[in-house]
């Protein structure tokens, strides 16, 4: 056996069944992450694999990034565990792309479930280029000439519209400054994707209401159910999003209930790329 797959819905998600050892010691690594571009997210189910096998399997297919002193971060919304983290719990209710104010945002990250919650908590992925593919051409030719200004301010006001000060202090536009992005993103394999999510405050160059309406446009099309992957989470589970093909959220849970995941970042490795021609 090297490896099979079963698809999750048709546009995306896929799970893929290997022997623990195949998974570990990065045989089929190019495999995966050629089915990652394609698939928008991959589910190994079973392998109960340590923190340690979880860095090893993530070290197969790329470059783990640390962040704050480590490779692994846990991904806890207990307050009292880890305060500043989970400030972040209730922003990720809306869609959205990870580093968005990078020039290299993640590639991908691989999670796996420590604990569950026993109601919601479940992660939703959206494909961003089967939305970018399915729109009308005389559509896709004009979000090339725009761009779409990200904060983290934006979307973490949709959960806090009267953020205190300590709020602002850690994700106010003052302490995590906005980052123009094009709307689509030219990727080097050719293939092309929405940067999309509720981090978008403004479409330069088109009136407030105008810009207001065709973003509420394209994440309303990113609700559709033939974009979104539903992830219901069982312990022990391992998923890879490609971070830089679909938007994610998590669906609101009991922000006190235990749920821990653990997580491996993938550095970037293509910078977001604008159309080489943009009409004046
Ligand atoms: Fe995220």
């Amino acid at each position: 056996m090297t490896f099979s797959t079963v698809d999750l819905t048709p546009a995306i998600g896929t799970q893929v069944r290997t022997d623990r050892e195949t998974l570990l010691d990065g045989s089929i690594a190019g495999d995966i992450r050629a089915l990652l571009e394609q698939r928008g997210v991959l589910l190994f189910r079973g392998y109960d694999l340590s923190d340690e096998e979880q860095l090893q399997f993530a070290k197969t297919l790329g470059t783990p990034r640390n962040e704050h002193g480590t490779d692994i971060t846990k991904v806890s919304s207990d307050k009292t565990k880890s305060p500043i983290f989970a400030e972040y719990t209730e922003g990720t209710y809306f869609f959205h792309f990870d580093d968005t104010y990078m020039e290299y945002p993640a590639l991908a990250s691989v999670l796996r479930a420590r604990t569950v919650a026993p109601e919601g908590g479940q992660t939703e992925f959206a494909n961003t280029y089967a939305i970018y593919d399915d729109l009308p051409e005389d559509e896709r030719d004009f979000l090339d000439t725009l761009q779409g200004v990200h904060s983290q301010e934006t979307i973490q006001r949709k959960a806090f519209p009267n953020p205190t000060d300590w709020q602002l202090s850690l994700w106010g536009e003052g302490a995590i400054p906005a980052t123009t992005h094009p709307l689509v993103w030219h990727h080097r394999t050719g293939r092309k994707s929405l940067l999309l999510g509720e981090t978008i405050r403004t479409i330069p160059g088109l009136p407030k209401d105008e810009s207001d309406a065709l973003i509420r446009k394209l994440l309303n099309l990113a609700e559709r159910p033939e974009y979104v992957y539903r992830h219901e989470w069982q312990v022990g589970d391992v998923l890879i999003w490609d971070n830089t093909g679909t938007m994610h959220r998590v669906v609101p849970f009991d922000l006190t209930c235990g749920r821990e995941l653990h997580r491996v970042k993938l550095a970037g490795e293509e910078p977001i790329r604008a159309p080489s021609k943009v009409p004046a």
